[in-house]
């Protein structure tokens, strides 16, 4: 791999950053105006992620860091765990930027520059009158969010460096979304869910889920990071999807924040988007840089790191910004290649280590990659399998022997399904393909959440 940068890339690289300064000094004109400068500071976390990917892939080999890309005619081993450089880079961007949207709280409580020591008399210091203006409860789910993100992150590398065991990597997001939870629970503490008008008279308007709701959030802190994981082992796949997501979220925040009613006091739903956005900028950037040596043919890989850091950033968003079950609607195909791949994650069916697409050297297209079953399965998997096999559209294609048992099927990611279905392809087409079907369900998702969901719900609580 090329590990400089060519004389354009630098040039381009030296200009974006300097544009980006520029902004952020000039957003302390105003109000700080966070929006414009969290733009500006992805702007710089791309720049710097795409740099230090060029300069440390020789690094990462050396290290041992690297891996095979199976798809090609020759194996070549390229750097892997490269999503730790985004993670750190991401991390280090969110808490430089810390400040920016405080920047008119701090003022507005010290009365000036922020330099509490000199403007505050004593006296209200010692009331606490002034200082109370400033919104700690914020502060706090912005350094939750960050701590969340940080032990997540850990366990990637952990994973990358020691290929951490299935059961352990579970739940491990889930000890990491405590210091979130807390704060869920103190700041905000809502455990009602509304019920469809369809249902209210059974139920009621609202049903209280109490410690329950507390479950479902840390299984969406373990879902997201596992379910982006899992679908992956093609050029590009993990960061495009991770990058679709990204965008629909923004839209979705950016939907809310334009529906939300101007009034003087500011809608409650306005905040937590825009959160989300603070959050989720850089996260484009740094996932940019990446996209960019990722997509086919691959120059680098992008390690568990990236997909556990990408989702945990979905999840934080979602819980913190109190718009988890949009997230959901978000995830359609991230759902439905783990309710797919469940009989193999939990060995009702054999496993193997990978499960990527088979590379035909002879065509250089993608198959279905298939698991040789070792015994016979028992009778209620292989009646389960071959109902399976049998729709018309079949959900999987299985292998028999003479006596009619079962010795081979194919491995159950959405990957595989689709070259069931539509044949061999090459690599960039099926992961284009399987990206523009992510998008699509996406976009329909946030027509399902913003156009229909009077329908099902009394009133739009934005939530
Ligand atoms: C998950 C999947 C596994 C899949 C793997 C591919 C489950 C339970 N696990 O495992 O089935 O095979 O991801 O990422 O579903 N690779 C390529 N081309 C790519 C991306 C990856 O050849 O575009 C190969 C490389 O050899 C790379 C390796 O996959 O080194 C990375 O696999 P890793 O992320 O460690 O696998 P898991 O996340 O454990
Ligand atoms: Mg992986």
């Amino acid at each position: 791999m090329n590990t400089t940068l060519s004389g354009i890339e630098t040039w381009s690289l030296l200009t974006l950053s300097a544009a980006c300064v520029g902004i952020i000094i000039n957003t302390f004109h105003g109000d700080g105006e966070p929006l414009i400068a969290s733009l500006a500071f992805s702007g710089l976390a791309f720049a710097l992620t795409f740099s230090l990917i060029r300069w440390l892939g020789a690094v990462f080999m050396k290290a041992n860091l690297k891996g095979r890309d199976m798809s090609k005619v020759k194996k070549t081993e390229i750097p892997e765990t490269m999503g730790a450089v985004c993670a750190v880079v991401y991390l280090l961007t969110i808490i430089i930027f810390i400040p920016f949207p405080f920047y008119k709280d701090i003022v507005a409580a010290t009365s000036g520059g922020g330099n509490k020591e000199v403007v505050i008399e004593r006296q209200s210091v010692e009331t606490g009158r002034i200082l109370h203006r400033f919104p700690h409860n914020k502060l706090a789910s912005y350094l939750s969010a960050i701590l969340s993100l940080q032990s997540v992150v850990l366990l990637g590398i952990g994973d990358d460096l020691f290929d951490i065991r299935w059961r352990h990597k579970l739940f491990i997001p889930a000890l990491a979304s405590i210091p979130m939870l807390v704060v869920y629970f103190v700041d905000y503490g809502v455990t009602n869910v509304v019920v469809p008008v369809q249902l209210e008279q059974y139920l009621g308007k609202m049903v209280n889920l109490g410690w329950l709701y507390y479950a479902y959030m840390a299984a969406i802190a373990i879902f997201c990071p596992n379910s982006i994981n899992i679908l992956a082992g093609i050029n590009g796949i993990e960061v495009s999807q991770s990058m679709i997501i990204g965008c629909l979220l923004l839209a979705n925040d950016a939907l809310s924040l334009y529906a939300a009613p101007s009034s003087p006091t500011p809608h409650p739903a306005t905040d937590p988007h825009l959160f989300s956005m603070y959050l989720l900028l850089p996260f484009m950037g740094v996932s940019i840089a990446l996209w960019w040596h990722n997509w086919y043919p691959a120059k680098v890989f992008v390690g568990d790191t990236y997909c556990y850091f990408a989702g945990m950033v979905f999840a934080i968003v979602g819980i913190l910004g109190h718009f988890s079950k949009t997230l959901l609607l978000l995830l359609v195909p991230q759902i439905f290649n783990f309710i797919y791949s469940a009989p193999q994650l939990f060995r009702l069916i054999p496993c193997p280590r990978h499960r990527l697409p088979r590379f035909n050297a002879r065509t250089g297209l993608l198959e279905p990659s298939v698991t040789q079953w070792q015994q016979p399965p028992s009778k209620l998997v292989a009646l389960l399998m071959n109902l399976l096999a049998k729709f018309p559209l079949p959900l999987v294609e299985v292998e028999k022997n003479s006596e009619g048992e079962i010795v081979e099927s194919t491995n159950l990611t959405i990957l595989n399904l689709w070259l069931v279905w539509f044949g061999p392809k090459r690599e960039d087409r099926l992961a284009i393909e399987l990206l523009v079907m992510q998008a699509l369900c996406g976009i329909l998702g946030l027509f399902v959440r913003h156009e229909l969901a009077l329908w099902v719900f009394r009133q739009d609580n934005r939530e």
